[in-house]
């Protein structure tokens, strides 16, 4: 976690377990102000050094009232930093402060209309009998002393706590997710109102901060960075080519496994329009040889990735020394496990480039490490990246090896290609790319028999998948207008060579995932 970010209005969010502990700070950057998430053991001293306008108790699946109930440490409350706890945090204060909470009779889950009965700070401008989002079995039946209950719900008579004189502020209901319509009123109510923060987080002074932060860090180090095509790694490359011009080195691989007209299109972005210097290893005959007769989808992603390494590691070998190797880490992946467990809790950094930077002796840059995917988005756009670089559509690392359902040829990388960049221009052409997750073709190795003409044909299948999704971890079938499906279809059959089937994927994630294999 980096204190030097210019986000001197800092608030932290102390988590402890809650599924929506990524929202809150979502919701919280949204407002302008910039968080940080840590485990619910930080220290009073710690909180004190790192000196937040605010602090965020998390909700969590726990109750106060089991013996092993994650508790922080009730000095934070002397801190005199205003806090905020949500649900398991609302309940927490109450155990920690003196009051007394009991599991109710009746567990309150979904949508409850709120009722503010007195003044508070927290529901200004929020209106009576508004939809909050509530999700607790346990319920407070003494307030701690000092504190009042401004608002209820049917099922809650306390359905908020304060001591506004402490600072201390508990809500039963989630404000940070969508269900909840006052959600960011109450959140701007907290930041602005009772932190004083002002919303000054934005991604323009984020850039130059972290620029800076590069070249210092590099000195006149040489770096080196996969590029992938994907928005991460971009964004990554424009950064650090901003910072330090030539010395930055990117490589491109190309495995055969890409989106047809991807190579051509990567190496011209980034070496014609923004004179990145640019190695693009084309490796697609050694991968193809490595895969061959390997139908187990989990041997295919090993044999890439590590071929991945192997080649990766030759190419940078001959470009001669470099001292960094740069990733497109982002927030999410730093703090899907800087969670609940506690410090203890090794924070998983997931490496695109996975083993590179142990095997090759690299010192790591990860300048996106404090991004959520659309800040990063955002810096794209800020350095002046094309929208169409921004927006696309994620792609998985193994390529179009997940998405054949059998052992990988040349031929069967031609055949889904060239289904793929159909379905991909019907999609941009209907105007949809950006509404969808991810949009693309899998080969089905069954033949089946048809007619074409006057002939009997009996060839491959092409499965079209779309689904809509906000990160990939579930996911729904994109309901396609029929026109849609049937251009496609018929685009498919009659201009790529092996195909006279399509069908449409209708299921959603879970059970099934979004690839395929
Ligand atoms: P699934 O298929 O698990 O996919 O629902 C979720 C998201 O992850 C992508 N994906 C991968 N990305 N290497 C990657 O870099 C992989 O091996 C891999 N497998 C799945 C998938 O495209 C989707 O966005």
């Amino acid at each position: 976690m980096s204190d030097d970010i210019p986000h001197s209005q800092k608030i932290i969010i102390l988590d402890f377990g809650s599924q929506y502990t990524q929202n809150i700070a979502r919701k919280v950057r949204e407002c302008r102000v910039y968080c940080e998430i840590f485990p619910y053991t930080l220290s009073p001293q710690d909180i004190a050094r790192i000196a937040p306008r605010g602090i965020i108790l998390s909700g969590g699946p726990a109750s106060v009232l089991d013996a092993s109930a994650p508790l922080c440490d009730p000095e934070i409350f002397k801190l005199k930093i205003p806090v905020l706890g949500l649900c398991y945090g609302m309940q927490l204060i109450t155990y920690l402060l003196g009051g007394e909470v009991n599991p109710s009779s009746k567990r309150e889950y979904g949508k409850a209309e709120l009722m503010v009965r007195e003044f508070s700070r927290l529901f200004k401008n929020v209106k009576n009998k508004s939809v909050v989002w509530m999700s607790h079995g346990d319920r407070i039946v003494k307030l701690p002393e000092g504190f009042k209950a401004p608002a209820f719900t049917a099922n809650s008579p306390m359905a908020s706590l304060e001591n506004p004189i402490g600072k201390i502020y508990g809500l039963q209901f989630h404000p940070e997710v969508a269900h909840t319509v006052p959600g960011r009123e109450i959140l701007e109510n907290f930041l602005y109102g009772i932190c004083g923060c002002d919303p000054v987080w934005e991604i323009k002074s984020f850039a130059e901060f972290a620029i800076a932060k590069v070249n210092k860090q590099v000195g006149d180090g040489r770096v080196l960075c996969a590029m992938s095509g994907g928005v991460d790694s971009s964004v990554v490359g424009m950064l650090i080519h901003k910072a330090i011009g030539e010395r930055l080195t990117g490589i491109f691989i190309d495995n055969g496994l890409l989106r047809s007209g991807e190579k051509e299109k990567v190496a011209q972005t980034f070496r014609d329009h923004f004179h990145i210097n640019l190695l693009v290893v084309d490796a697609a005959d050694r991968f193809l040889e490595a895969l061959k007769d390997v139908i187990d989808p989990e041997k295919k992603r090993k044999i890439i990735g590590n071929l991945f390494i192997r080649v990766f590691e030759e190419e940078a070998k001959k470009l001669g020394d470099f001292a960094f190797l740069a990733q497109g880490t982002l927030y999410p992946d730093v703090i899907e496990s800087v969670s609940f467990k506690g410090p203890s809790a090794v924070i998983k950094t997931h490496h695109n480039v996975g083993g590179l930077p142990e095997k090759m002796k690299l010192r790591l840059i990860e300048p996106l490490r404090e991004l959520f995917k659309d800040e990063v988005r955002a810096l794209g756009r800020e350095l002046g990246m094309p929208d169409e670089m921004i927006e696309r559509q994620p792609f998985p690392g193994p390529g179009l090896a997940v998405r054949i359902l059998d052992a990988v040829t040349q031929e069967r990388v031609a055949v889904l290609s060239a289904a793929d960049k159909i379905i991909l221009q019907e999609i941009k052409q209907a105007g949809l790319y950006r509404q969808i997750w991810q949009s693309f073709a899998v080969l089905l190795p069954v033949k089946t028999v048809g007619v074409m003409g006057d002939s009997r044909t009996y060839e491959n299948v092409i499965a079209i998948r779309a689904v809509e999704s906000s990160d990939g971890m579930t996911a729904d079938w994109v309901r396609l207008p029929y026109d849609l499906l049937e251009t496609m279809s018929n685009r498919i059959i009659n201009e790529v060579q092996g195909v006279n089937r399509v069908v449409y994927d209708i299921s959603s994630k879970p059970p099934s995932t979004i690839e395929w294999e």
